[in-house]
């Protein structure tokens, strides 16, 4: 091949980094096709130089030092496949000043320092891609920023989190516990160095930020909308959910509401039949609703070593042409120039699924209907299960009790929960999950 290799770095070699070494080592030349040129890797940064790897390198070529790559003036591209804040933040910000076009898989960085990182980038004439860092395999970066160039995006709805959604599945399907599915998710590579921020949500917030930046332009901080995770459910609103006619995903939503952005991201029952509620396992789906092509669906694996590796490949060949250096410029991302209002939280309008445990006396299921009805929520179906039991020992004896409401907003459901909270025939937990709209 006549063209000069494309020289280039891997700072990283966890899940992912091994994942990009593996494909650009046994498909060099069909990678080399694509790209127009071959891909030469140069240098790679890992943090323990002793740890066996699941690839085979040349010789000479791992360091612990990212000084090697900054000072290194022929290497075109760095894949920064560093997780977290620091020193992934430095790193990066070192990467770009030392001349690199940089790829990175960092959602939580890009989620934070994303307005530093582009303008950084953009001043030193730099190109950042990111497809890796939302949703895995999946191209979604690539189908708001260029796919879907010709609309208005008017939503997007999601399931971001392939830990999670594998682990809801594995609870639904196979009565698994939360735990033992948790660890096997960790042991397949899908999971976050620190697991908890896939089962808070705060993984799926972090991406939700990234796509509603680029698809209406505004940059929403992850702490300023509703977030909540897998981590308090239990197996008996799954099956009570299927047993309305729903699943129980974690969904995570920004749509355009009246001029004003309503984002969250929370477990929420999904109707059977649409496509975010058949996703599976540690598949994700992304479904983007724009003015001119409506609903469409993007899903496939969104976690895991060699899927996410897949994105990193794709963003390096973009290199390689000159597609991504065109596109990052064109696209102008993190800068906003008519940022749109957040919708406040307790405006978002929803149905709801309640279960309360309460006791099985008179007057209960009138108090709480009351209740509802003064905060004007409407009951759309009440199912209440006869306790196993006429008497117990400690006072009267408890049932589930579970309602699915009408369309209501969450401030009254807020309102209506606190008063709630005041009866001493609900006993906790109060459990209350949204609906899909
Ligand atoms: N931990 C993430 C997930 C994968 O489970 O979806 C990387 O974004």
């Amino acid at each position: 091949m006549a063209n000069a290799p494309l020289r280039v770095a891997l700072i990283g070699m966890g899940t992912v980094g091994t994942g990009v070494a593996r494909i650009l080592t046994a498909q060099a030349d069909r990678i080399a096709r694509r790209a127009g040129r071959p891909i030469e890797i140069r240098r790679v940064v890992v943090q323990h130089l002793e740890k066996p790897r699941g690839v085979t390198l040349p010789d000479g070529m791992i360091t612990d030092s990212p000084d090697a790559v900054y000072a290194d003036k022929e290497i075109d591209v760095a894949l920064h496949l560093v997780g977290g804040q620091e020193p992934a933040r430095t790193i990066m910000l070192r990467l770009l000043e030392s001349g690199k076009e940089v790829v990175t898989a960092n959602k939580a960085l890009l989620c934070e320092h994303g307005d530093e990182v582009f303008r950084r980038a953009r001043e030193l004439g730099r190109t950042v891609a990111f497809e890796a860092a939302v949703a895995g395999g999946i191209p979604i970066i690539a189908a708001i920023g260029q796919s879907m160039a010709g609309n208005q995006i008017i939503s997007i709805q999601g399931i971001l989190n392939g830990t999670s959604n594998f682990i809801l599945t594995e609870m639904h399907e196979k009565g698994r516990t939360y735990s033992d599915v948790l660890a096997e998710a960790q042991k397949l590579g899908y999971a976050e160095a620190d697991p908890t921020l896939d089962v808070d949500g705060t993984d799926a917030a972090q991406k939700l930020v990234l796509l509603s930046q680029l698809a209406f332009g505004t940059k929403v901080p992850v702490l300023s909308f509703q977030r909540a995770g897998i981590d308090k459910l239990e197996l008996a609103d799954l099956r009570n959910a299927a047993g309305f006619g729903y699943r129980v995903k974690l969904l995570a939503t920004a749509r355009l509401v009246a001029g004003q952005l309503e984002m969250h991201v929370q477990p929420t029952l999904i109707k059977l039949d649409e496509p975010l509620a058949k996703t599976s396992g540690a598949f994700n789906m992304v479904e983007l609703t724009g003015d001119a092509v409506g609903r469409l669906w993007y899903s496939g694996a969104g976690a895991g070593e060699m899927p996410t590796a897949s994105a990193v490949v794709a963003d390096l060949i973009d290199m390689a042409v000159g597609r991504a250096q065109l596109t990052f410029t064109r696209l102008d991302i993190w800068r906003e120039h008519s940022p749109l209002p957040l919708l406040p939280a307790t405006d978002v309008r929803r149905r709801f699924y309640l279960r309360y445990n309460v006791e099985d006396r008179p007057h209960v299921l009138a108090d709480i209907a009351d209740i509802l009805g003064r905060h004007n929520i409407s009951i759309a179906s009440v199912i209440q299960k006869e306790a196993e039991s006429a008497t117990s020992p400690g006072g009267p004896p408890t049932v589930p009790l579970v309602i699915m409401t009408h369309e209501s907003t969450e401030g009254a459901m807020r309102d209506a929960d606190a008063e709630l909270a005041q009866l001493k025939s609900i006993r906790p937990p109060r459990v209350r999950i949204p609906v899909a709209s």
